[in-house]
């Protein structure tokens, strides 16, 4: 996620800032810059990359002089990293300079309304709108101006805003997205994250959503939407800067799992307009469409089972044969792709070795390919045919939880596009899955207010040596991606079985007391996965079952322990089921005192073969 930091008081103002930008690093980000006021106008450093270039280029901020400014931290959305489209962003005119956290879903027509009245614009990003927005209504009265440009906002954001016409104050505003304000002694700041300031202060208010702080030098005012002054309670904060980068979270990964309501309705969100999923903008238009006859799916690790939910759901509502292949097996098949396969690519990082290889080796043989990665200008992102960008921001943890959640997002949408655009799926069940999908980020919050249920559970087995997870369809899916995420954190032995798989080997692992994770949310499957419940149970095995709440009653007799999630449409069910499985995982490798966000072996992003 992007970093905002901004000061004003009597010291220089950019040492202060790029020292709170080095504090958000461990955020990610892949380009930073700062906005000073220096006593005649507003002077704008930026650099892509790492933090160290901006620092080299303003000689540790003791080339750019003025006590009040802005800094920011950027990972693209809009647009590639670059200096151009790093934060902050400067109006047409250099009155107002703006570093923005967030996303605008709006800005294209912003934009185009702000064009059609001669407004020249430098970057593609959303903020940049943002800056010219806040200028074009802009006469005189800076606070009136934001509060106008905010209005017509739609989507996330932090923002940070400089006014050369008014250098004694720094304005705030956010909606969706963190802010802080920071009291300190004779000076003041704003910050997306406390990390970036409580080496000089730890009196902070949090601002809430539409709400607008003007800060000064010695005072703080906060405005909400309609303007009108309202006070805020100043926190204490007493955690250690590690606890404040986690966001009070023990763990990164627990904070991503957190993420993931709003990372989900951010990516949807980015494609579906007036309840239709729009990838009009993606090479699926309606000829590419109904041209390929076959689609491959290639991934590593989670990337991969997110491609076993894909091949599911793409020959169940498209009717076109897909197939999930590992990236690392891909490349060295022989494959046989030609110009009518889509070879759709899937890679948190876009950088995996295999899969940027069985990418290329896609390419080679003639085929078109679509990638779904969360890093802008990744090669993965640079290479393939079309990108369709997950927003889940950076991850940190090594175990995918977010971004795995956002690629499946994405996927139903690739399935909805495909399936309308081949004359699969009529129009009130389009509607009907826009609407479930609308309703997904609602439901997994709901599923994270009953974690403790899960912590309990994971106190009850994280002893077992071997744990195994059975599900059919969908749920097979899911059981790969809840086996891998148990493994990989915990250390403990797991595997994932199609349930039909059973009788043909695995049941004789079964002994008394073996925990058997059940995934029984694929409606038609249920009384299958149930049969397959009694063959466990029979053999004495314990059996902790994830259903939806509609098979709640028959779900409770067949298993000791249950966890319901939310009713959803059939299609969806992947995107609540992962979330008590992640937790479950989560809680087991905390009992077991575990590194859960290094676990031992791993790297984040797997670069070499
Ligand atoms: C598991 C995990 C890995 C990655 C895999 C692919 O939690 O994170 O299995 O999913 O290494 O990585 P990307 O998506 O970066 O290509």
């Amino acid at each position: 996620m992007c970093g905002i930091v901004g000061y004003i008081g009597k010291e220089e103002a950019a040492p202060i800032l790029l020292y709170g930008l080095s504090r958000l690093e461990y955020r990610g980000y892949d380009s930073a810059g700062i906005s000073v006021y220096d006593g005649g106008e507003v002077r704008t450093v930026k650099a892509a990359g790492k933090l160290e270039n901006l620092i080299r280029l303003t000689e540790e901020g003791r080339a750019v002089h003025g006590s009040v400014g802005i800094g920011h931290t950027r990972w693209a959305t809009h647009g590639e990293p670059s200096d151009v489209n790093a934060h902050p962003h400067v109006s047409a005119s250099g009155r107002i300079a703006v570093v923005h956290n967030g996303i605008i879903e709006n800005y294209l027509s912003l934009k185009q309304m702000l064009q059609a009245e001669g407004v020249v614009f430098r970057s593609e990003t959303d903020t940049e709108v943002v800056a010219q927005l806040i200028d074009f209504y802009y006469e005189g009265d800076i606070l009136r101006a934001v509060s106008r440009a905010v209005d017509k906002l739609d989507g996330s954001y932090a923002l940070g805003i400089l006014c050369s016409d008014h250098p004694d104050m720094l304005l705030a505003a956010r909606k969706e997205s963190p802010l802080i304000v920071a009291y300190g002694e004779g000076c003041n700041y704003i910050a997306s994250d406390v990390t970036a300031v409580l080496k000089y202060t730890r009196s902070v208010s949090y601002m809430e959503d539409e709400e607008i702080a003007v800060v000064r030098e010695g005072s703080i005012t906060f405005y909400n939407e309609y303007l009108q002054q309202i006070e805020k309670p100043v926190v204490h904060i007493d955690w250690d800067v590690e606890a404040a980068e986690k966001g009070g979270y023990a763990h990164f990964m627990l904070k991503e799992i957190h993420e993931q309501p709003r990372v989900v309705k951010n990516t949807l969100s980015a494609h579906i307009r007036n309840g239709r999923v729009d990838l009009s903008d993606t090479m699926l238009t309606e000829d590419y469409c109904r041209e390929i006859d076959k689609v491959q799916i290639i991934g590593c690790g989670s990337a991969y089972h997110v491609g076993v939910v894909g091949r599911y759901l793409l020959e169940k509502y498209a009717r076109i044969p897909a197939e999930a292949v590992l990236a690392s097996e891909f490349r060295y098949s022989e494959p046989i792709v030609d110009e009518k396969t889509l070879v759709i690519v899937i890679s948190q990082s876009g950088e995996t070795a295999d899969t940027i290889a069985a990418m290329r080796e896609a390419k080679r043989l003639g085929a078109k390919t679509l990638a779904i990665v969360n890093v802008v200008g990744s090669t993965i992102a640079k290479e393939a045919d079309s990108v369709i960008y997950t927003l889940a921001g950076p991850e940190i943890a090594v175990a995918t939880t977010k971004a795995y959640s956002a690629q499946l997002a994405i996927f139903y949408l690739i399935t909805v596009a495909l399936a309308e655009k081949r004359g699969k799926l009529k129009e009130a069940e389009s509607a009907a899955i826009v609407r479930a999908l609308e309703a997904l980020p609602g439901q997994i919050e709901e599923i994270l207010t009953h974690k403790e249920a899960l912590q309990q559970l994971a106190s009850k087995y994280f002893n077992n040596s071997s744990i195994f997870f059975i599900g059919r369809n969908l749920d097979y899916a899911i059981s790969l991606e809840g086996s891998l995420k148990l493994k990989e954190i915990s250390y403990i032995h797991s595997e994932a079985y199609a349930g039909g798989e059973l009788k043909h080997g695995t049941i004789s692992l079964i002994e008394p007391e073996t925990l058997v994770i059940a995934v029984a949310t694929y409606e038609q499957l249920f009384d299958k996965l149930m049969s397959n419940v009694k063959e466990v149970t029979a053999r004495k095995a314990s059996v902790f079952c994830v259903a939806q709440a509609r098979n709640a009653e028959d779900a409770g007799k067949a298993a000791a322990d249950c966890f319901f999630i939310p009713d959803t449409h059939e299609m969806l069910t992947p995107s609540l089921a992962c979330v008590p499985l992640q937790l479950f995982a989560y809680y087991v490798a905390l009992n077991r005192g575990c590194d859960i966000d290094k676990p031992r072996n791993l790297a984040k992003s797997v670069t070499v073969e």
